[in-house]
């Protein structure tokens, strides 16, 4: 099976497929959305420790155990232990937890993409709007036209339905012409959008209210407020964390698993963090929260999930080019979407297709119909109901990105600290620029980090009883 599979073509198509995954939707779309409605300034203090205490141990043991998993398929930690077990160097019954983890990171990938392929949708609807003028006329609010968009079934279905089918196709052509073509167009042209619509949204001064100007928006994050602690904000904080670094469901041990054995993880790992976090705080959260609040003002800019299609489309209505600019901006959204839902759905394929010996196009086929069948009810909802809250959509986003990935993490990182133990430390330092040193790994590893990720899921589980 491993002599087979393929490599990355070049460290650049790497870092770019791996930065490709990371920075997604999650950075421009849940963010911003999640630091406000999570108080701002409140919630970045828990979101940077959590950066720091889990997400870098979390993303350097998913690179180690991609690479070390590589000789054993996808990479993944379930399956992996799964074929192990067989192969008799893990005792037999380890046989079943790992097939019972693997199938639980299975059932969360198709759950996380059960409404994510409908934003990448919305992404590419929205993108049509913006070419044909279709959010210019001011008489209706930006807040209804998404209304109505989310309540149009063929603008929902139509898009959704083409951006699975790229996706199917692009997930077909493999790791080298497929998910790392596509990395090295996308990414770099995400990050020249981003920088130009942070410059737009720093220069507007607020049309609504004169005390509302976008810099008083930004303001709004970066105050930091520890008055306003809440388990609540710390846990959606450590999701978003495990959200935007793809860590949690074995996504990124499977990009690493295409890495050779002594390719290095250390600095890659670190370089993916720092551009997912320059695409998240810089990028994303300059672009949409500081417009949010220039229109929307302080009590408005924490109104959940349609934050960044309803903020934007105001700048644009009123701002000369501002089709080509709402153009420009939905296309980088649909550009992260896309080359992360790859990742996502590469994964699926890659399951299928080593652990089943299902055949790669076949493979991706199945997934796509997975994938309709799990995201019918989020596309229907707004639909039957009349409503748009989004409620299905946005409880499903809450179990999964914020406490299912928490806790494949815990039980990620406690096998690799702890079962694994010193050797996973040694294979974390193997091939590397950069060592990793015991202290570190002593005191991250196998303590703070999971004891942490434990203590977040045990208090905001409390809370979560108790209201
Ligand atoms: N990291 C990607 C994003 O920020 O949009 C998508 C993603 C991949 C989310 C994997 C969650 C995940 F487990």
């Amino acid at each position: 099976m491993s002599s087979s599979r393929e490599n990355w073509g070049s460290k650049i198509g790497l870092i770019l497929a791996m930065a490709g995954n990371a920075i997604g939707l999650g950075n421009f779309w849940r963010f911003p959305y999640q630091a406000a409605s999570n108080g701002g300034g409140a919630f970045m203090i828990p979101y940077f420790a959590a950066l720091i205490i889990i997400g870098i141990p979390v993303m350097l043991i998913e690179w180690n155990l991609g690479r070390y998993g590589g000789k054993y398929g996808h990479g993944t930690l379930g399956p992996m232990v799964y074929l192990q077990a067989r192969e008799g160097t893990k005792p037999k019954n380890a046989a079943i937890i790992g097939a019972i983890a693997g199938a639980i990171a299975f059932g969360v990938t198709l759950l996380v993409n059960s409404y994510y392929n409908h934003i990448i949708g919305w992404t590419l609807g929205y993108g049509f709007l913006s070419i044909t003028g279709g959010y210019m006329d001011t008489a209706k609010s930006t807040g209804e036209v998404f209304v109505n968009y989310v309540q149009n079934p063929t603008m929902v279905f139509t898009f959704w339905i083409i951006a699975l089918t790229g996706l199917a196709f692009a997930v077909m052509r493999g790791v080298q012409k497929g998910i790392e073509a596509w990395a090295k167009l996308m990414m770099p042209v995400l990050y020249t959008f981003g920088i130009l619509l942070a410059i737009r949204s720093l220069t507007i001064g607020s049309p609504v209210n004169p005390d509302w100007s976008s810099l008083k928006g930004l303001n709004y994050i970066w105050n930091p407020d520890f008055t306003s602690f809440s388990w609540k904000s710390a846990i959606a904080a450590a999701g978003q964390v495990f959200f935007t670094l793809s860590i949690g469901m074995g996504i990124i041990c499977n990009y690493a698993s295409y890495l050779k054995p002594d390719d290095d993880v250390v600095v890659s790992s670190l370089a993916t963090v720092s551009l997912n976090e320059f695409a998240e705080v810089i990028l994303g959260g300059t672009a949409v929260i500081p417009i949010a609040y220039a229109f929307m003002g302080p009590d408005g800019v924490g109104q959940g999930v349609g934050l960044a299609f309803i903020a934007l489309p105001n700048v644009f209505r009123t701002m000369a080019g501002g089709q080509i600019f709402g153009s420009l901006w939905f296309l980088l959204l649909f550009f992260a979407g896309f080359t992360s839902a790859i990742a996502m759905y590469n994964y699926l394929v890659a399951l299928m297709e080593e652990d089943l010996g299902v055949q790669r196009s076949k493979a991706a086929w199945y997934v796509f119909f997975g994938y309709i069948i799990v995201g019918l009810p989020v596309g229907l909802e707004p639909i039957l109901t009349k409503t748009a809250d989004l409620a299905y959509l946005t409880e499903v986003d809450n179990w999964v990105g914020v406490y299912l990935l928490v806790v494949l993490g815990v039980i990620e990182v406690i096998a690799a600290a702890w079962l694994m133990g010193h050797k996973a430390l040694e294979e974390m330092n193997k091939g590397g620029i950069w060592q990793i040193p015991e202290w570190f790994f002593n005191i991250f590893h196998r303590f703070l980090t999971p004891v942490v990720a434990i203590t977040l899921l045990f208090f905001s589980t409390l809370d979560y009883i108790k209201a």
